[in-house]
């Protein structure tokens, strides 16, 4: 090699280390929407930019104009704008441009709100295109709206922009502890604390704070709802002033969990009862002590008297009583407080069939409405239970006229696949949104969709809005790229609710993939496509997710809901399923809602099929709307949906060369992991409800699987047969595991000659990477390590596992031997394996 043609590829070597090794560390908005990619046609504003006012705000929107311009230009860092020329972006405050003595059309904005638009008073070529904002907040939004519609390629030479947002709260919570590890979150670990502390580096969080800002969040809870005590420790408010100053100039102000029992905790005081002058006089300082070195504060938010956090009921107090001494502290500082209607009993009786959960928010806080003080606002989630794949409206939207009222969504998908499915949320939450509860209580009721209530326009609230628990950590944010679209389409609602999830998902998609016509096209219908898809293969007709409840919240797991006090019941037995929630025989659940709306619930003949099962305890024989039985929908749905997911490969695959090769072969794996996991829960549910039931499938398919061999029924050398818990989660069952150093099961092959694709179901279990070889007739056709991280140590639905090998060559007689090495606490645990003919398996 010529001593040339070695430094060059030094060099090129070194140019890629340093690359990797920034983008390995480097966590950016970049990652997720922010990508400004080099738009095909010249951009159709001026790009250079000026400002006419000096506030954080301002010097942020200028600087993020800027980026953003040369970036979609093409010319991303480089020095390109002109400082001087007669076309020019102005940024300013409605107030600064009447200064400028402008006669600005703007006669007032709300402080939230911008105006883009092109100054006609100019002669000749000269352009003008002011982005003016009610405040520098509203002239940040009114940049980052400019330029999410340049970056989707639309041509603004002529457009002009007005908004403001639907709803004055806008926060995501984050869950994050301060040892660094996040509830229900999957993403790695968190970019605000680690080792108990505030952690130093933070420019993940500047870049956070970005990215909320350029979809209109305005807050950030950064803390656990469980757990919160520590976070009020002086030297912890110390750190948090570092991570309010890191978002300030984004716009996004810092807000804080609390714990309700602090001020004996952490206060030295022998009680917490918010009614004691001393407690009170606790929160009045702590929070002082916070106001001092973080002046714009957002305020709390409280989990009490819930999943065992202490609350005011120990004192025979209500969380009006609890809310308002938080509130009286804050208020004079202009905080909030956020207090969650997720109170309930986790001891309830199963055995009582009048006992239900779904029935708690509304139990505690319809009682309540009108006792909040002003600046209290309750934070209801989404629907009655936990986040599931379905679930009605909560009720509790419309039993609150005199309280302010917000909406908890949750982005981290802890019953929806926690990111290692694809699940865009938000047609569930417009599903949410637009529904008209028809709560204003007069005689005739008139048009009240969730969204106006939340907004505070239905019963005139000053305060209301939507929150939803993030879940970000420093794997890209939310670990799976296209999980990102949840968090964008988050914002995106909580400002504007009558957007559809359709225009937001092309929105995110352009912006994130690709404005080709082709990648926009096809992962939209992905992403519409991929929740009914996780519904139909997790727990249709409202039964929820049916989840391991108790532990993972991942895996099928349909007993772990059952018969204990949390109260996730859907009471399945030999002869039906679902929960009877009516007025009229079950536990009044249905009647929490105004009467219209109950109406539909309580009777079996007008109760949507998605949420038969969520209302009414039916016969497996019922027959929905559709005209099908409910057990033939839960066969079908299953199959149903194991078929979308395996569709999801192959509309992802057509993609290929069309999107940057590193987010492509990422999101590949993934959704070919999902089409596997979907299978696992179809075939959980379907034999359970198979057995259950006695009831056949029509079709045949349940408890029939041609191809399928069992290692259970394999010549195991080593191996040992294991029952799997719950035993819906392997196939039949039972599953082999291997106690030694390595096993192996074999099977001859007795179908028809052919080229088939081989399926290997394993459990990748934590605590080591197995090792697995399939052979045939001696040769290996595949070797593959279990190395994935997926929740549980025990073989079960959380990591029970595919890897597929594609194309081989069978005849009859041949010897199919799957070798499995234990690592550690990975057994090697082995469940069947499919043999599908190569051309129709997914
Ligand atoms: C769910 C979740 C918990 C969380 C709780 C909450 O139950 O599993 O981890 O603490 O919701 O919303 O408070």
């Amino acid at each position: 090699m010529t001593g040339r043609k070695c430094s060059f590829l030094v060099g090129v070597a070194l140019a890629f280390v340093l690359a990797g090794g920034l983008s390995a560390s480097a966590q950016t908005a970049n990652q997720a929407w922010l990508k400004y990619q080099p738009l095909a046609k010249p951009l159709s504003v001026p790009v250079r930019v000026v400002k006419l006012g000096d506030s954080l705000l301002e010097r942020s929107a200028k600087s993020e104009l800027e980026r953003g311009l040369q970036a979609l230009a093409g010319k991303p860092g480089a020095d390109v704008l002109p400082a001087e020329g007669p076309n020019v972006i102005v940024l300013g405050t409605a107030q600064e441009m009447r200064w400028r003595k402008r006669k600005s059309i703007v006669l007032s904005l709300e402080p939230e709100e911008f105006l883009t638009i092109w100054n006609s008073r100019l002669v000749g070529d000269h352009r003008e295109l002011d982005v003016v904002g009610g405040s520098g907040r509203g002239v940040l939004y009114g940049v980052f709206a400019l330029l999410r519609n340049l970056a989707q390629g639309a041509d603004m030479s002529y457009s002009s922009l007005r908004e403001h947002p639907a709803m004055p709260i806008r926060w995501v919570d984050e869950w994050d502890n301060p040892d660094g590890s996040i509830e229900r979150g999957y993403a790695g670990r968190s970019i605000f604390f680690e080792g108990g502390q505030v952690r130093q580096d933070l420019a993940p969080v500047a870049e956070y704070a970005r990215l909320l800002a350029s979809v209109g969040i305005n807050g950030c809870n950064v803390n656990n709802v469980n757990g919160a005590s520590p976070l009020l420790a002086p030297e912890m408010i110390q750190g948090l002033a570092r991570v309010a100053n890191t978002m300030r100039p984004w716009g996004v102000r810092l807000a804080l969990s609390v714990d309700i029992a602090s001020p004996q905790k952490i206060g030295g005081l022998s009680t917490f009862d918010p009614l004691d002058p001393a407690v009170k006089s606790w929160w009045a300082a702590k929070v002082n002590e916070i106001y001092a070195i973080i002046p714009d504060f957002a305020g709390f938010t409280v989990k009490a008297d819930s999943e065992g956090q202490p609350g005011p009921s120990s004192f025979g107090r209500t969380p009006a009583d609890a809310a308002n001494l938080l509130a009286g502290a804050l208020a004079p500082h202009g905080g909030i407080v956020l207090y969650r209607a997720f109170v309930y009993n986790h001891h309830l009786d199963w055995r009582d069939p009048k006992a239900d959960r779904a029935r708690a928010a509304y139990d505690i806080f319809h009682s309540l409405d009108g006792k909040f003080a002003a600046n209290v606002v309750v934070q209801t989630k989404e629907g009655p239970i936990d986040f599931q794949a379905r679930e009605p409206v909560s009720p509790l939207f419309g039993g609150l006229e005199q309280t302010n009222q917000a909406m908890e969504i949750q982005v981290t998908q802890e019953y929806t696949g926690q990111q290692r499915h694809l699940v865009y949320l938000a047609p569930m939450w417009k599903q949410v949104l637009d529904f008209d509860l028809r709560a204003d209580g007069k005689s005739t009721p008139v048009p009240t969709p969730v969204k106006e209530i939340i907004a505070g326009k239905s019963f005139r609230r000053p305060l209301g809005g939507m929150v939803a628990v993030a879940g970000v950590g420093r794997d890209a944010w939310l670990g799976s790229p296209l999980a990102l679209a949840n968090l964008y389409a988050f914002g995106r609602l909580a400002w504007d609710p009558n957007l559809s999830a359709e225009q937001i998902a092309v929105e995110w998609t352009r912006q994130t993939l690709s404005n080709d016509s082709k990648v926009v096209r096809t992962v939209g219908k992905m992403l519409m496509q991929s929740w009914p898809a996780y519904e139909n293969y997790t727990g249709p007709l409202g039964m929820q997710t049916l989840t391991d409840i108790l532990g993972s919240h991942y895996g099928p797991g349909i007993e772990a809901s059952e018969e204990n006090g949390w109260g996730q019941w859907h009471r399945a037995d030999k002869e039906g399923v679902g929960m009877d929630r009516s007025a009229a025989t079950g536990t009044g659940y249905a009647g929490q809602y105004p009467p219209e709306v109950a109406r539909v619930y309580e009777s079996l003949a007008t109760c949507p099929d998605e949420l038969l099962l969520f209302f009414h305890h039916v016969p497996y024989t019922w027959r929905l709307h559709s005209g099908k039985t409910v057990i033939q929908h839960i066969y079908d749905s299953h199959y149903r949906g194991a078929a979308e997911a395996a569709q999801f490969v192959d509309d992802w695959a057509a993609l290929k060369g069309r999107i940057d090769p590193k987010l492509y072969e990422d999101v590949r794996a993934r959704l070919e992991y999902q089409a596997g996991h979907a299978i696992v829960w179809r075939d959980a549910i379907v034999q359970y409800f198979l057995k259950l039931s006695g009831i056949p499938d029509e079709q045949g398919r349940a408890g029939h699987y041609p191809g399928r061999l069992e290692a259970e029924a394999a010549r195991l050398t080593g191996y040992e047969v294991i029952d799997v818990t719950p035993w819906e989660d392997a196939s039949q069952g039972k599953a082999v595991s291997c106690g030694e150093a390595g096993c192996a099961a074999e099977w001859t092959w007795a179908g028809p000659g052919g080229r088939f694709n081989i399926a290997v179901q394993y459990f990748d279990l934590q605590g080591g990477a197995a090792h697995f070889t399939l052979k045939v007739n001696g040769q290996p056709a595949g070797a593959w390590l279990a190395d994935a991280t997926l929740p549980s140590r025990r073989p079960n639905g959380d990591n029970s596992t595919r890897h597929t090998i594609r194309g081989v060559e069978l005849k009859p007689g041949d010897l199919l031997r799957a070798e499995g090495t234990p690592d550690k606490d990975d057994p090697a645990a082995l469940d069947y394996i499919d043999v599908t003919p190569a051309a129709t398996a997914p």
